[in-house]
């Protein structure tokens, strides 16, 4: 269904070229629109291919999807919109381009960038989620440790900045022949009415007629189409307003305490989420590395869910209690020194600055808000409780040498991590109903 409109549209576009396919060795517009419109039908073939279980099974997670949307980003939105501006600046300036040399330097430099970023990219993802997946014939992973399944791309990631810087190259080169062409013209107020260059659809046919009925009819043209997608929508959005919830719940999954809720904005303020997905799927290649597959219902009281799309560093979503407090104190603090070859970065100033509780009230407020059941009158009590708790972790972390006081942000993200994934072992960190944290190890 996805493929058709947009294999349609490229295949449309290609045939508009049919008779002028010598022009395009002479007119760097038309290039920048072959390579778009290709771009956009791989890309767009590929969208639909992802949504096939088998293989995004192999793809997600991975650079496969970060090559996938520059493709798209790059080649089709990227070099359309250059090909559109080489044609409309000298119009609007009523001179010509500046430089035909730099427009075609622009556009080899551009494509390079692209082949060199694309094909990086999907290398890499390719070889991460086999190496994932790969058992050795006794039915152990291959490479148990993560890391080595990132240091085996990092020449990848070395060739996709040649390919980027490329692509920023031409990008620059492009700005000055745009503001060459405009200095070097005069803007024209008010262009003249003119007769379209050439008519798209043959003028006269039946095709044709229809076509500038509608076009002259822009705002009831605009309004069908708004009740079409409308009916489109309601029929997807109405099901899911009349139940209650669609996510099955499990009793033992409890909200965060207050301590874990800043912790975990921590977490999105340093933006761990685009290294780190809190997601294993029920595949053995994950539940062998990470545990217990995710269920939606340990998901109820995350907002907003914290899922992530790349894995450069390993899913989290069973780290709660995997390891002692201080491996998280010592890790944050310099990865490598934990992790050889990591290629995390060092957190040090969350070792320095001071967790600001005077926004604890307000967040617990706000998550009742939207449907997390703290107790009534809970929030006059999150404070006490979120000083318990980061008095034990911290206690704890000074009993394994750590030099560290109870007000530092460190403690609130080692609280949340400790957390992650633990509600359904049954082994709850500090449970809000009880309001007696208990003892984090
Ligand atoms: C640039 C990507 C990147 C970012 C950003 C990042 N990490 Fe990592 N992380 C990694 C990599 C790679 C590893 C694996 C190597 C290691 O242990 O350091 C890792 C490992 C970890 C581990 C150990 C997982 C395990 O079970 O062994 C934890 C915990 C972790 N990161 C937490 C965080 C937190 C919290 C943040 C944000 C403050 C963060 N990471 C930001 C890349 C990243």
């Amino acid at each position: 269904m996805l493929i058709a409109p947009s294999w349609g549209g490229m295949i449309n576009g290609l045939l508009t070229l049919r008779g002028a396919w010598d022009k395009v060795r002479e007119d760097p517009i038309l290039k920048f629109m072959v390579v778009a419109v290709t771009a956009y039908g791989m890309a767009t073939f590929e969208g639909p291919m992802l949504s096939l279980k088998n293989v995004n099974a192999i793809a997600h997670f991975t650079d496969w999807i970060v090559s996938h949307v520059h493709v798209g980003a790059l080649g089709w939105n990227g070099f359309l919109t250059f090909g559109v501006l080489y044609w409309l600046v000298p119009k609007i300036y009523g001179t010509n381009l500046y430089s035909k040399k730099l427009a075609n330097f622009h556009f080899w430099i551009g494509t390079l960038g692209i082949v060199f970023y694309a094909s990086a990219m999907y290398w890499a993802g390719i070889t991460q989620s086999l190496m994932w997946k790969e058992f050795t014939a006794e039915g152990i992973l291959q490479y148990p440790n993560f890391l080595e399944t990132v240091t085996q791309i990092i020449p990848m990631y070395a060739i996709r900045s040649i390919g980027g810087t490329f692509y920023l190259t031409g990008v620059i080169v492009g700005v000055y022949n745009l503001y060459k062409t405009s200095t070097q013209g005069r803007l024209i107020a008010e262009e003249p009415a003119e007769a379209p260059a050439r008519e798209l659809i043959e003028p006269g046919s039946a095709a044709g007629a229809r076509h500038r009925w509608l076009e002259k009819r822009p705002v009831k043209f605009a309004l069908v189409s708004l009740v079409v997608v409308l009916i489109g929508g309601l029929v997807e959005l109405i099901p899911t307003f009349l139940v209650k919830s669609n996510v099955p719940t499990i009793s033992s999954v409890k909200p965060y305490t207050p301590l874990e809720l800043q912790g975990r904005d921590i977490y999105i303020r340093e933006g761990c989420n685009n290294c780190h997905s809190q997601m294993i799927r029920p595949f053995r290649s994950e539940t062998e590395r990470y545990g217990e597959y995710s269920k939606a219902g340990e998901f109820v009281y995350d907002h907003p869910f914290l899922w992530g799309s790349k894995r450069t560093g390993p899913d989290l979503h069973r780290e709660g209690k995997k390891y002692p407090n201080v491996w998280h104190y010592l890790h944050m603090d310099d990865p490598a020194s934990i992790s050889p070859g990591s290629i995390m970065p060092r957190y040090t100033w969350l070792f320095e600055q001071s967790l600001d509780i005077s926004t604890t009230e307000a967040k617990i407020n706000a998550m009742r808000k939207i449907g997390v059941p703290y107790p009534e009158g809970y929030e006059t009590q999150a404070l006490n409780d979120l000083t318990k708790q980061a008095d034990e972790i911290t206690k704890d972390l000074q009993k394994n040498g750590a030099p560290v006081t109870s007000d530092k942000e460190i403690i609130a993200l080692i609280a949340y991590l400790q957390r992650l994934g633990t509600d359904i072992k049954g082994e709850i960190t500090a449970d809000i109903k009880t309001i007696e944290p208990k003892e984090v190890k």
